[in-house]
């Protein structure tokens, strides 16, 4: 009797047999070529992103895609905390420089003050703030900030931003009558304590994204968004130019941080970066990569403001960095920064791609201030 295995055993070897054909030396068949894809750039990125051309990675890089923009799991219905947040975003009686929030974080400039620096002091330039949801862990350039509690309590007592005192503000804001009823509506009791300021400022924050672009609908399927410069442009971005080694994901960010040297602040000192919260030598200099979404509209760039156009930017990664006036590099350059050979026209189309991650700024009325 033949068992199953036996039987498979045999259909092999018979298989085999009539298949397999005699190889005597030097009769060794070549292998058939590669098809060459004819296609033209838009045709092989007229799909889903996973049947896209494969983009160039260094080794050693954990590969994520680009993606189009996610749904905000923080934007809440018009609620009472939000309203409360909202008003606190934009007052200015919490410290004793005469900021709010919303005097660097302008929603008419995208949520940035457009400066070289931040207004009213320090040395870094004003981040946008859409999309900060997904920057839990890695707030602040350096990512010192692990929670949006530690981050917002630093915006607000840090002497350079807005020099409050979180122990004094809701004393002060209590004596502010139009204040405890928006607490009692928020949170069911009038009560002004730093927690609740804390909290509706977070869900505020959080609540701000950036809005659909011509990138997104392109990757949802309407390749008619996107015209055949940009689609090269996205392309290079993906390949030849290799930004998407670390501008990638939905927001355009690997949140790692890398050393891009221009370190020099404008007053003339190096910024640490990312050692100055882990300590290591190696974190020297590095900042974390931020977003691209809306890039177009948060001129100036890096995070001391350097460099003010993204004609620049392009420029100088094309040639691997290199320093031009005072600027210095402080630790080691990223080894996944060196000159690309991008010719100017390739240079153009990766300006043109990454002028189609804008969105419509959004509207945002000025809140009425408690009296
Ligand atoms: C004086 C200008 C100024 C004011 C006022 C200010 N910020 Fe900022 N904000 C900055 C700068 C500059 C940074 C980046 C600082 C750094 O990396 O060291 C920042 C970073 C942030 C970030 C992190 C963004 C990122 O990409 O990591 C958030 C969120 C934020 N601010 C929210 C707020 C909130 C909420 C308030 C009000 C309580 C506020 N900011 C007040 C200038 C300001
Ligand atoms: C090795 C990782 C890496 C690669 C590769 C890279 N970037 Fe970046 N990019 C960064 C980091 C980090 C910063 C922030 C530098 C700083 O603030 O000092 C940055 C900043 C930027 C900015 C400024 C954003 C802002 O808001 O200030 C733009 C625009 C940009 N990159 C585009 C590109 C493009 C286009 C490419 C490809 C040609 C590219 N990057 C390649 C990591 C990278």
């Amino acid at each position: 009797m033949i068992n199953c295995y036996g039987l498979c055993c045999l259909l092999l070897f018979l298989c085999g047999a009539c298949s397999k054909s005699p190889v005597t030396d030097g009769e060794v068949p070549l292998p058939e070529p590669e098809p060459v894809d004819t296609r033209s750039t838009r045709e092989k990125y007229s799909a889903a992103i996973t049947a896209w051309p494969e983009a160039e990675w260094y080794s050693g890089i954990i590969k994520k895609e680009l993606a189009e923009l996610p749904a905000n799991p923080n934007a809440k219905p018009n609620t009472e905390v939000l309203r409360l947040g909202k008003v606190l975003f934009f007052e200015k009686r919490m410290g004793s420089i005469q900021n709010s929030c919303s005097s660097c974080h302008n929603p008419a400039k995208f949520w940035t003050d457009g400066s070289r620096m931040a207004i009213g002091g320090g040395v870094r330039n004003t981040p946008t703030i859409e999309n900060a949801w997904h920057l839990k862990g890695h707030l602040f350039h350096d990512g010192r900030a692990a929670t949006y509690a530690e981050q917002i309590t630093e915006a607000i007592e840090s002497p350079i931003e807005m020099d409050g005192d979180l122990n004094i503000i809701p004393w002060i804001l209590s004596q502010i009558p139009g204040y405890p009823p928006l607490f009692e509506a928020a949170y069911g009791s009038n009560s002004i304590t730093r927690e609740r300021i804390l909290d509706a400022l977070e869900v505020y924050t959080l609540s701000i994204s950036s809005g659909e672009t011509a990138f997104d609908r392109f990757v949802r399927g309407d390749y008619a968004a996107l015209t055949d410069k940009e689609i090269e442009g996205l392309h290079l971005f993906r390949t030849k130019g290799k930004c998407i080694n670390c501008h990638n994901g939905p927001f355009f960010t690997d949140l790692q941080y890398h050393n891009l040297g221009y370190a020099v602040d404008f007053r003339g000192d190096l910024d640490n970066g990312r050692y100055e919260v882990t300590g290591f030598e190696a974190d020297k200099g590095k900042l974390r990569t931020p977003g691209l979404r809306n890039v177009s509209n948060t001129a100036p760039y890096w995070h001391n403001g350097e460099i003010a156009t993204l004609e620049e930017v392009i420029d100088l990664l094309n040639r691997g960095m290199p320093h031009t006036g005072r600027q210095k590099i402080n630790g080691t350059l990223s080894p996944h920064i060196r000159p690309l050979q991008l010719t100017s026209n390739e240079q153009r189309a990766i300006l043109a791609f990454l002028n189609t991650l804008s969105s419509e700024v959004l509207k945002v009325e000025s809140p009425t201030l408690p009296q």
